[in-house]
């Protein structure tokens, strides 16, 4: 029998920032001037920020000393080679457009490979990817397992692909209306779930036939190939880098916010293994990001993110990262609150709908949960239900996927065990006066990625607990 050994973080800590402590009535009055939007909140006014785990890791000791290492030239830094050499070793695309953030390169890519009338299909929506898609005229499909829209299911790979889906679509439209299928390895919007090795072969082989190029979303690949290794028969003994390797392989490019698994503030990329495609991308990365050999980014940016990459595929930090994601949705699970199943790579997902059943979908359970749980600690988290979904661009219908979930994102390297158990205890306390949480309804409605600026009030009285 092995022992079981803890998952307690490979790292020390040699830098704090102190956080600020608020009274109720600060983040009543806090909420309401947001207009019950949590993104909308001064990052000072939040206790444990759970928003995103979106370029807000902590860097390392070697990161910060290659930042001292920029090389701050217009064309050609020496940082962007390092950059593409990590890339190289890493995810093993050969060509490598760097972009401010990941949405910099599904821009890019999407000009690049869409044409008015196509159609892109997905394991799930992302928020900046598909209206991408859709800004350059494709609409999106989704061709996910019918289980990752089911947040009780233990399916171990939520994130595949249905291939039954995938050739529906392809005998629907035709795969020449087909650019390509974007895959999320994990899939964000499902609940940070994976997708298998075996699927993305699969995937991969029949898009080959087909002629449709396979891209992956990168951003939470590390993720994935940990979770391969953890879940997948034949992985248990492969290094998380290896099977990183083999993920990639199976694509024709990615596209990547370096701000999650590179354990970066900013930067992204996208890579291609076609050269003619690349060399498009060069050309159009000048226009809207920057020169080909920084798109966006400082030299020292290029450097951390180099360096990054390596650190992001060490089993040591895979391990202890997800632990701790693990650590705090088991303590939750434990203590009966609905959550997705099961605990995804970067976050938590409270399941709204369950926990707050006497509010209709009209009124945003998710959006005003998240709203509850900061009033009532300090703790700042993100909707990711039909607020994040938005309107059909063609019949203007608010959108209501049947996840309606509270997405409490982990930062990487950045808290503590204790920061998880009060956050594990201040979920518990919202979950005892759940009946009292009031609906939202909009006041302002912005026209695109409506989550991130939109206003509400509350309905039915004053104040989000009633
Ligand atoms: N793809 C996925 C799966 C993402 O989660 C994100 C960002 C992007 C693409 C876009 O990258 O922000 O660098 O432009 N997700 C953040 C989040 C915003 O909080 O989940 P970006």
């Amino acid at each position: 029998m092995t022992k079981r050994r803890s998952w307690a973080e490979p790292w020390k800590i040699k830098v704090v920032e102190p956080l600020k402590m608020t009274t109720r009535a600060e983040r009543e009055a806090a909420i309401r001037e947001a207009g019950y939007n949590t993104f909308l909140l001064r990052s000072a006014d939040c206790y444990i920020d759970l928003l995103t785990d979106s370029g807000t890791s902590a860097m390392s000791d070697h990161q910060w000393a290659g930042m001292m290492l920029g090389d701050e030239a217009y064309a050609g830094s020496r940082n962007f080679y390092a950059l593409e050499q990590a890339v190289r070793d890493h995810y093993g695309y050969e060509h490598l457009i760097p972009t401010h953030q990941g949405r910099g390169a599904e821009h890019i890519l999407s000009q690049l490979l869409i044409k008015p009338g196509d159609y892109v299909p997905g394991n799930m929506y992302f928020t900046t990817t598909r209206l991408h898609q859709e800004l350059a005229g494709g609409t999106f499909r989704d061709v996910i397992l019918a289980e990752a829209h089911d947040p009780a299911s233990e399916h171990p790979f939520k994130g595949d692909v249905d291939l039954a889906k995938l050739e529906a679509l392809v005998a629907e439209v035709g795969a020449e209306r087909i650019p390509y299928i974007t895959i999320g390895v994990t899939v964000n919007m499902a609940g940070g779930q994976p997708v298998s090795m075996a699927n993305l072969h699969e995937v991969s082989a029949y898009c080959r036939t087909q002629g449709i190029r396979v891209i992956l979303d990168a951003t939470r690949a590390v993720e994935n190939a940990y979770f391969i290794q953890q879940r997948e028969p034949g992985y248990r003994d492969q290094p998380v880098a290896q099977i990183l390797r083999q993920l990639c392989d199976l694509s024709d490019g990615a596209t990547m916010s370096g701000k999650k698994d590179s354990l970066v503030n900013i930067g992204g990329w996208l890579a291609v293994r076609d050269p003619q495609l690349a060399e498009q991308a060069r050309n159009l990365v000048v226009v809207y990001e920057g020169l080909h050999t920084y798109g966006g980014m400082a030299g020292r940016d290029m450097e951390a993110m180099a360096r990054g990459i390596v650190e992001s595929v060490q089993d040591d930090h895979i391990r202890a990262r997800i632990g701790q994601v693990q650590y705090l949705g088991y303590k939750l699970i434990d203590a009966g609150i609905a959550v997705v199943r099961p605990i995804g790579g970067h976050a938590v997902f409270l399941d709204a709908t369950a926990i707050l059943p006497h509010l209709p979908r009209e009124q945003f359970p998710a959006q005003a949960l998240a709203a509850a749980l900061y009033v009532e600690s300090g703790i700042r988290a993100m909707e990711r239900g039909a607020v994040s979904a938005g309107r059909d661009p063609k019949t203007g219908e608010s959108r209501y996927p049947r996840l309606e979930l509270v997405r409490l994102t982990i930062p990487r390297r950045v808290y503590t065990q204790a920061h998880m158990d009060v956050t594990a205890e201040s979920v518990m306390e919202i979950f005892d006066q759940r009946e009292r949480v009031r609906g939202l309804g909009f006041v302002y409605e912005p026209e695109y990625l409506r989550f991130f600026q939109a206003r509400f009030a509350t309905v039915g009285g004053d104040g989000i607990f009633a």
